[in-house]
């Protein structure tokens, strides 16, 4: 496939992904497009731009469209991404919950991608726990869009690459066992955590209410508008004063005025006015 698309595929293309997921491409990303979806279409037997969208609009597309989904999303992720989110989970938000005595806590970890984030939170809970004797008992429900990136979460297993990324020493020797050349989240730890397959561009209304939602790394590459909608409807889905955390490089400031802001000593987290 050649790297340089005539405007109106291209466009067809652009406003396709957006509708499906809500990601934005930009005008020049002829070069991304191409690469992302040579191999994809080479296997299909699907000569050109603009019969791949012929083909995502017909009937029966749903598994092209999940296809080529989960070929243009980035999976980029850590352990512990930023260190800061996880100080303040456990500095502040949960030394909070329980000085109040909450017995549960649940938190949605959202665009959870290959489960770094949501075991980071899960071994974060049990270092807390294992601190604090009173700590509540917290529940992690974790989505994304992808289902293969879901079964690569739920699996737990991760190669010496992904092991590497942000995880200390003792952290790996607590947490992971190994299994063949590769290593698993210890059962205990995976247990916090239900999957569950995630469109953020839909409703959120099976998912429940949540006293924390980790939204990080996903709202970049929206539109404005589909930002504003999705906070709002982030806001709709936590309990009075629950927090949102976003990544390191977002801010809701345009977004939203449901939020405040709170500088927490190692960062800055998002709370529910109300
Ligand atoms: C860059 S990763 C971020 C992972 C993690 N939150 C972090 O900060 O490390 C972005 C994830 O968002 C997911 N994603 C993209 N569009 C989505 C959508 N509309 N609904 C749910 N997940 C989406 C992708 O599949 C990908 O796993």
């Amino acid at each position: 496939m050649t790297a340089s698309f005539n405007p109106d595929e291209y466009k067809s293309f652009q406003v396709f992904l957006e509708k499906a997921c809500g990601i934005v491409l930009g005008e020049n990303k002829h070069y991304l497009v191409s690469s992302r979806l040579t191999r994809l279409m080479r296997d299909q037997h699907i000569a050109s731009l603009q019969d791949l969208v012929k083909k995502l609009e017909s009937p029966g597309s749903q598994k092209l469209r999940i296809q080529v989904i989960e070929a243009m999303t980035t999976n980029e992720t850590l352990w512990f991404r930023d260190t800061y989110p996880f100080e303040v989970l456990s500095q502040t938000i949960l030394t909070e919950f329980k000085n109040e005595k909450k017995s549960n806590v649940r938190i949605w970890s959202a665009a959870c991608s290959s489960g770094q984030e949501p075991y980071s939170i899960s071994m974060i809970t049990d270092e807390f726990s294992q601190q604090n004797p009173f700590a509540p008992k917290v529940e992690i429900v974790a989505t994304d869009i992808s289902q293969a990136i879901l079964a690569e979460a739920q699996s737990g297993k991760y190669d010496a690459l992904a092991l590497a990324r942000g995880l200390s020493e003792e952290r790996k020797r607590r947490y992971f066992s190994s299994i063949g050349n590769q290593s698993q989240v210890n059962a205990n730890i995976r247990a916090r955590v239900t999957f569950r397959e995630g469109n953020l561009l839909q409703s959120y209304a099976a998912l429940g209410r949540f006293d924390v939602i980790f939204c990080r790394n996903v709202l970049i590459y929206f539109s404005a508008e589909s930002k504003k909608d999705i906070i709002s409807r982030m806001a709709k889905a936590l309990n009075p004063r629950g927090y949102l955390m976003l990544g390191a490089s977002e801010s809701i400031a345009q977004y939203s005025d449901a939020f405040e802001m709170v500088r927490a000593s190692t960062g800055v987290v998002y709370r529910l006015k109300h």
